[in-house]
């Protein structure tokens, strides 16, 4: 298994792009199976999760063809070519399989798939995905880990989710657009990457409306599918977050570049309360690392608040910084286990139950082995490594590939000591 060798100490300084946001990219491939013609996608990153949505997509029938720049060509399959069947030994490794259920089921009555993967950190129920289905009209069939779903007809429906989850949203926008008549989804997500999905599907001939609202109203087609489409994917925020983060940390004028500055204005306003000064440009974030860093706390929400793919990374920013913190992870139950590790290599933290933790700062950090459980603890262990003193080796980097491409490549860029194994 390959791995990251990280030696700590070395400032970092120049421009860091960013690229295209696995969480806008993985809903576009399944959204692909709404369309009557082909889907191109631009500035779509090279990462794991994206490799394993396109061959999910050709597993069904789809022609997923790489072009050069990061774009890709998504064409249809023949008529009666399409299958249900989502391949399990792909599907159970992202979260994002499950994305793919609600366009299938429109388009064909019929989909069967495994539970999905993704992140362990939490149960990550599918229950919001299942009821909204079944008020549609389907049935479905759980047979262990595997379930199958069915509908003669696909109706609208008026849902409110319990709770508000980012890829529910998105999955029933996308099955409501080929439903007979309106689908109102109410208590829905606000995550921009909603809204992108929206103005994508409504170009091509969609008729969704408040999405990026808590509301949102859509006007499905009755079957008719969409005709052909295109989509840049948009910067990803969770990488800008965790280069700002490195940049308060080890930055000289740290330049985060190509990337979206309003999509981290939580995290942004706590940086600033911790002390940092970030300059701002259209699409560019210039961080430098302060004289002193003061410990914030941290409660994880929906967007627009502190989103919880930051969290990880920013704890380790708050075992640099002076003082204590509270930091409370609301949105998912398991995402603290890497405090552990993080505490063997010299950090202070206190975890109080499932949610809540304490930090006590600044404690030095010293490099050590340590297995990367998932892709944002994946991403906080290399921060961590990088401010540490001595050497330190990551493994199981296959989660970091799931979501940051070539992050090795782009940190030697700008001056960190990483290389990979
Ligand atoms: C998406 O996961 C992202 N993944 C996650 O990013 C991100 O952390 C999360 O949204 C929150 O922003 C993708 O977009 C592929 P949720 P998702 O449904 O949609 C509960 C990363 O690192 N829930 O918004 O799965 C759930 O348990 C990943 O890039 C139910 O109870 O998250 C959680 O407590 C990690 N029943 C809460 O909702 C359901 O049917 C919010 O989760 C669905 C969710």
């Amino acid at each position: 298994m390959s791995r990251f060798i990280i030696r700590g100490g070395p400032l970092l300084s120049g421009s860091i792009p960013v690229r295209g946001a696995k969480n806008h990219a993985l809903k576009l491939f399944p959204a692909s199976i709404l369309f009557a013609a082909p889907v191109t996608l631009s500035h779509v990153p090279e990462i794991e999760d994206v490799f394993c949505a396109g061959a999910l997509l050709e597993k069904i029938g789809f022609t997923v063809t790489k072009r050069e720049n990061r774009t890709y060509i998504i064409s249809p399959p023949h008529p009666g070519v399409l299958s249900s069947l989502l391949e399990e030994k792909i599907a159970d490794r992202i979260r994002a399989s499950i994305l793919f259920v609600g366009p299938l089921l429109a388009r064909t009555g019929h989909a069967r798939f495994p539970f999905p993967g993704g992140c362990v950190i939490g149960r990550r129920p599918i229950d919001l995905f299942l009821d909204g289905w079944k008020a549609m009209g389907a049935r479905v069939r759980e047979t262990g880990t595997t379930f199958d779903i069915r509908a003669s007809v696909l109706h609208g429906a008026d849902i409110t989710f319990r709770v508000v989850s980012h890829t529910a949203t998105e999955s029933l926008m996308m099955t409501a657009v080929l439903a007979k008549g309106q689908t109102v989804l109410r208590n829905a997500a606000l995550e921009p990457e909603v809204a992108a999905l929206a103005e994508f599907l409504n170009k091509s001939g969609a008729r969704i409306r408040g999405a990026g609202t808590s509301t949102i109203h859509i006007e499905g087609t009755g079957g008719k599918l969409l005709t052909k489409g295109a989509c840049r994917v948009m910067p990803d925020r969770i990488e800008t977050g965790g280069f700002l983060i490195l940049g308060a940390l080890l930055g000289k004028k740290l330049r985060v570049i190509d990337c979206e500055p309003e999509h981290v204005s939580a995290l942004l306003e706590h940086l600033r309360l911790a002390g940092v000064s970030v300059k701002r440009g259209a699409d560019w974030l210039e961080v430098s690392k302060p004289a002193k860093l003061t410990a914030v706390s941290m409660r994880t929400r929906e967007y627009p608040g502190f989103a919880t793919d930051h969290q990880a990374p920013f704890v380790v920013l708050l075992t640099q910084a002076e003082g204590q913190a509270m930091v409370f992870e609301s949105v998912f139950e398991g995402r603290l286990a890497y405090l552990a590790d993080l505490n063997r290599m010299g950090a202070n933290i206190v975890q109080c139950d499932l949610h809540r933790a304490l930090t006590f700062g600044p404690t030095p950090l010293r490099g050590r082995a340590v297995e990367s459980p998932d892709l944002r603890a994946g991403m906080a262990f290399v921060i961590a490594a990088l401010v540490a003193q001595g050497t330190s080796q990551i493994g199981n980097i296959y989660q970091i590939d799931r979501g940051y491409e070539k992050l090795d490549e782009r940190l030697r860029a700008v001056g960190a000591d990483i290389i990979r194994e």
